[in-house]
């Protein structure tokens, strides 16, 4: 049964696209159909295709009751949207479907986890959220939700510890067992991840705490992942109010592959905190295993910090990251733009020379590229300051600049067109080894993405810059080689 909220949605929806005058968008990262999108939910493989569900609010530009948005794709490039899936239409989910995950279960039918928040007056009189772990299971397009939702009840969260911050369920399958990861708050405060199992992903039971921040990795935790990555084991999770630590963990929020190792399932034994990426736009990762064993992760290319900055320039707000695959080379993971993006290459064009005054090299422009370069030292006693400048005109630019004596890469949307200073630039430490550097730079209008050698780092960032600066630039104070090859990337309507 299609409630008359949800269909109020999808009829909203409906009208959107009917509209002849739409807005432009980046072509292969993935909007809302309308309106505001957050976290990725629901990243599954269902009957063959792929679903992505993400956090919706349609009616404007900004956060709102929470309902989940529905994109399918065969390759993950290509978008298609579909109705939105669910709405805020029951009493326990009043105020708001917060994200979640999806499952295909072994008689066919889908299944979304998601969180269901509802404000509650305490006896204290303060009006705070309950949020409890909900199913809705559905055919790819409708779902159902419940009835004994919710089945993760605050009642089910070990005594002692927060009941109001509780949400993000990752559920995972494990041998003929239901896993479900939730974030919760430790009494100290600060982030802990519960985990809850299953026989028929309906009735389930408290299992352990999987790991906690004790105040070290950022206070509350939010939206959980869990997989294996060859001999490793990684937990994903989106901290809040993390202290700055070292040069690549900068304050605020942040997403961090926590590496681990363990014999069980279950076992989780952290050995490293590593940051997913250095961009000042990505959070509240989630990953998907593709039928050919890939491990691939999409997020939330925006950071709550800035969301209420520009949500007016389009008509619709936050755009996902591209889909990235992952891979572990010594305890570090490694991430590289899912290989499907290969398929819509087109337009090579190659350059190998010097860069030394500010220069544009042919056919190197434009707002829709995948270009990659590497870069090395001239004469092998000069370090260089070279300086790549990107949708750019007469106005506006966005520069990325490497210092390879400081060893560092920044990037900087200063010149971009922003009016609001926060986050405006990051800089972070990259390996460049006798002068040597590899970068791949992926641009989609409004979006760039950047990944230091062969995906060791990655850093993402918004532009909203006037889509007529198409501008390319390189320019270095002392002579480098570069070798540069690049596309466009077409037929993605
Ligand atoms: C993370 C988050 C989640 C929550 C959702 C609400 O960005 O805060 O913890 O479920 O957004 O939209």
């Amino acid at each position: 049964m299609i409630s008359k909220k949800l269909q109020e949605a999808r009829d909203y929806e409906k009208k959107y696209l009917a509209k002849d005058n739409k807005d432009i968008r980046p072509l292969f990262h993935l909007t809302g159909t309308v309106g505001w999108i957050n976290d990725p939910n629901g990243f599954s493989r269902y009957k063959d295709t792929y679903h992505l569900f993400y956090q919706y609010h349609p009616y404007c530009n900004h956060w709102g009751p929470m309902h989940w948005g529905h994109s399918t794709s065969e390759d993950l490039i290509k978008w298609e949207y579909q109705p939105c899936a669910l709405a805020p239409d029951e009493d326990y989910d009043q105020d708001g479907c917060f994200s979640g995950s999806a499952i295909e279960l072994d008689d066919g039918r889908h299944l979304l986890m998601y969180t269901s928040v509802e404000k509650r007056q305490d006896s204290d009189g303060v009006v705070r959220d309950y949020q409890q772990q909900c199913l809705a299971i559905g055919d790819g397009i409708d779902y159902e939700k419940v009835s004994s939702n919710p089945v993760i009840s605050t009642d089910m969260i070990p005594a002692g510890n927060d009941l109001h911050d509780f949400r993000d369920p990752k559920i995972i399958k494990n041998n003929d067992t239901y896993y479900c990861f939730a974030i919760n708050r430790h009494p100290d405060g600060s982030g802990q991840i519960l985990v809850y199992e299953s026989k028929d992903a309906i009735s389930w039971k408290f299992n352990k705490v999987l790991d906690r921040s004790d105040n070290q990795v950022g206070r509350i935790w939010e939206c959980p992942d869990y997989f294996e990555l060859d001999d490793k084991k990684v937990l994903i999770v989106s901290p809040q109010e993390t202290e700055g630590k070292g040069d690549n963990i900068f304050p605020g929020f942040n997403n961090f592959f926590l590496v681990g190792e363990g014999k069980e399932f279950l076992d989780f034994n952290r050995q490293a905190v590593q940051p997913i990426d250095l961009g000042p736009d990505f959070y509240a990762a989630q990953t998907i295993l593709t039928p050919d064993g890939r491990r691939v992760m999409i997020a939330w290319m925006q950071n709550w910090e800035t969301v209420n900055f520009g949500n007016d320039a389009h008509d619709y707000y936050s755009t996902m990251t591209i889909p990235r695959e992952l891979k572990i080379k010594e305890g570090h993971v490694y991430q590289t733009p899912i290989k499907e993006l290969e398929n819509y290459r087109k337009c090579e064009v190659k350059h190998s020379c010097e860069i030394f005054e500010e220069q544009q090299l042919a056919g190197v422009s434009g707002r829709v590229i995948d270009m990659s370069f590497e870069l090395s030292k001239v004469d092998s006693e000069k370090d260089y300051l070279f300086t790549m400048k990107l949708a750019k005109n007469d106005r506006y630019e966005t520069r990325v600049i490497i210092d390879s004596r400081r060893k560092t890469l920044k990037l900087d949307r200063r010149n971009s067109g922003m009016r609001y200073s926060a986050l405006s630039e990051r800089e972070f430490p990259i390996d460049i080894v006798d002068g040597k550097l590899k970068l791949r730079v992926i641009m989609d209008r409004f979006t760039l993405e950047v990944f230091v050698n062969d995906g060791k780092q990655a850093a993402s960032m918004k532009i909203d810059t006037d889509i007529t600066a198409d501008g390319i630039t390189f320019q270095s104070d002392e002579k480098v080689n570069i070798d540069l090859i690049k596309f466009e990337l077409s037929d993605l309507n």
